[in-house]
């Protein structure tokens, strides 16, 4: 074998490791190389989304859909982290072409899921001056904290949710752990919900803005990773045949719900 040959499969083999090394888990990852996450962090990617431990590193990467050139950057302060002193090939991860006439927007049936968060961030933010103006007792303030409740357990929840875990979230991996972190959220959403819905109920206005402040900063940072990073990686996964599921899957859905959502955005409309 040349010089040359011997060369050039040294750098095969090189790329080979980057690319094993993209395929290992995260946590795997950063505890053995634990700058790698001061890496990442630095381009932004925080492991938020995937907090459960079974993401590997390339999809913790290309969930942030990074430039080309951004990535080519990252890649290569990871190899020099992990292969010091080595000339590594770094991958280039593969990218799905934008559907025609997409542009970078979301597809119809996502965008009306980021729309819906709209409202339920219009009720999130009502929900201090509610919960100081409570006065155990007085029918009124119970009853707007009430209307505020049932917005949270009908359209948050049973509505906009139940979209997100029975349709949207089911063309993805059902035990990925993306999907399974944001399942997971829901039900720690849920939970703080019944316990602020029996608080109101006892009169207990302390636990009941314990509860629902906790509930506000979970959706909050929740809403957040979807519009951010969750919905449009999905939006750009999914090919035009599953965005037509999709649009079909979540319209029949709405229309189990007769106009109870609109009367709901009404109430989320309503508050100041
Ligand atoms: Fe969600
Ligand atoms: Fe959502």
């Amino acid at each position: 074998m040349s010089y040359l040959e011997c060369f050039s499969r040294m750098e095969q083999t090189r790329g080979v490791y980057m690319k094993e090394l993209l395929e290992k888990n995260i946590h795997e990852v950063i505890e053995r190389w634990p700058a790698v996450q001061e890496i990442l962090s630095r381009f932004e990617i925080g492991c938020v989304t995937c907090n459960l431990g079974t993401c590997k590193l390339r999809d913790v990467v290309e969930i942030h859909n990074l430039d080309p050139a951004q990535e080519r950057v990252l890649f290569g302060e990871i190899a020099a982290l992990v292969f010091p002193g080595q000339t590594v090939e770094s991958p280039v991860l593969e990218r799905k072409p934008v559907r025609a006439g997409a542009g970078q927007s979301l597809s119809p049936p996502v965008r009306a899921l980021v729309e819906e968060h709209v409202y339920i961030k219009r009720v999130i933010a009502a929900l201090p001056a509610l919960c100081r103006e409570f006065v155990p007792g007085n029918e009124l303030s119970t009853s707007r904290l009430q209307q505020a409740i049932a917005f949270v357990q009908g359209y948050a929840d049973k509505f906009h949710h139940a979209k997100e875990e029975d349709i949207l979230f089911g063309l993805f991996e059902t035990d990925s752990d993306v999907v399974a972190t944001m399942r997971a959220e829901h039900e720690t959403g849920r939970a703080h919900i019944r316990q602020a819905k029996l608080a109101l109920e006892q009169g207990k206005r302390d636990d009941l803005t314990v509860q629902l402040t906790a509930w506000a900063e979970l959706l909050l940072e929740h809403i957040r990773k979807e519009d951010e990073i969750l919905f449009p990686w999905m939006d750009r996964q999914l090919s035009d045949r599953q965005i037509g599921e999709l649009f079909s899957a979540c319209l029949e859905a709405e229309q189990c719900f007769g106009t109870a959502p609109k009367e709901f955005e009404a109430f989320s409309m309503s508050l100041m």
